[in-house]
């Protein structure tokens, strides 16, 4: 009897897994079947078990789990899996890196009348989480609409806030999955610390480059200068082809560079923490030059000229 549940319970996962057929698995499962996620500490039903199965399918569409051990103790059936794949679909509101992925864990099912009525589920999520770029595997299933309930009055005072901010103004590049370019302009840049040389940006998710940006092993970013005002207007529009008519080269590390920004770097990207509408990019600084251009200012939605600031 258990030999035979044993055989059942790994051939509805195989089918499950990597065929997409889900009728074993369900089959398997008692009407009040609960899963409860290790570390996460989140349950879910049938229904909501297999849609976690059906969306990591999606995202790795090549993926292969292999059930390395099957063991059994008593009324309880322990179950050792890996699973390789290569994220080229979104996962929630992630992104996909193009990266190849290897997760593995382990599954402690209680059996009850040949079904499963509780599953605990073990992953070690961390090389998986490392490749997604996320703190944990909520996150990328957060609602991330705007929070309409906070207050008009803190939006309006913090818009207040930051009009008294002076920023310059950059443009963030990567290239997309076919080699274009793509950028925006942003001005939520800030050095983070010079040893290591750390930066970030936070760009926001609705953004159409922001998909090229979360793939990409490296970035650059551009400081505008006073010269390059109309560029400045291409970046932050919607344009298709923003780089059509605007001279750049790729850098060392191969991302676009403006021409005649008053400075440019490249950033090898270490972190993307998610801040609900926008991602925060940690990148560490892996080439930079600054040329004599004045750089653009930026104070309550105006642009300025910074040549001839007075010091005080
Ligand atoms: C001065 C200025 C600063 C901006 N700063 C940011 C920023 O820090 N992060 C961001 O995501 N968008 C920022 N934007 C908005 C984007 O540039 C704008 O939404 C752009 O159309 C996005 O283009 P895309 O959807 O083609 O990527 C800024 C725009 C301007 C004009």
């Amino acid at each position: 009897m258990q030999e035979t549940i044993e055989t059942q319970i790994a051939q509805a996962w195989t089918a499950a897994w990597n065929d997409g057929n889900y009728d074993p698995l369900r089959d398997l499962l008692a009407p009040d079947f609960v899963r409860e996620s290790k570390g996460s500490e989140k349950s879910v039903d049938a229904d909501g078990f297999i849609q976690q199965i059906h969306e990591m399918r999606q995202a790795l569409p090549d993926s292969t789990t292999t059930i390395e051990r099957v063991l059994t103790h008593g009324d309880e059936i322990g179950l050792f899996w890996t699973t390789d794949g290569t994220f080229t679909q979104p996962l929630g509101n992630v992104p996909p890196t193009g990266r190849q992925v290897t997760t593995s864990g382990a599954t402690l099912s209680t059996i009850k009348d040949g079904k499963i009525v509780y599953e605990q589920a073990t992953w070690n999520m961390t090389a998986l989480l490392a490749d997604l770029g996320l703190p944990s595997l909520a996150s990328a299933f957060e609602e991330i609409a705007p929070d309409r309930e906070a207050g008009t009055e803190a939006r309006e005072l913090l818009k207040e806030f930051n009009k008294q901010f002076v920023t310059g103004v950059t443009v963030i590049t990567a290239h997309d999955e076919d080699g274009k370019p793509r950028g925006l302009a942003a001005n939520a840049y800030c050095s983070v610390s010079l040893d290591p040389p750390l930066i970030l940006v936070c760009v926001m998710k609705s953004s159409s480059t922001y998909p090229s940006l979360f793939r990409s092993d490296h970035i650059g970013i551009n400081i505008l200068s006073t010269q390059q005002r109309a560029t400045l207007d291409v970046f932050a529009s919607k344009s298709k082809d923003k780089f059509a008519n605007v001279d750049w080269r790729p850098g060392p590390h191969g991302t676009p560079l403006l021409e005649g920004s008053a400075a440019s770097i490249e950033v090898e990207v270490k972190e993307r923490f998610q801040a609900l509408t926008h991602t925060i990019f940690i990148g560490r600084v892996q080439h930079a030059e600054a040329l004599d251009n004045d750089p653009i200012l930026y104070k309550g939605g105006k642009f300025f000229d910074s040549d001839g600031l007075t010091a005080l």
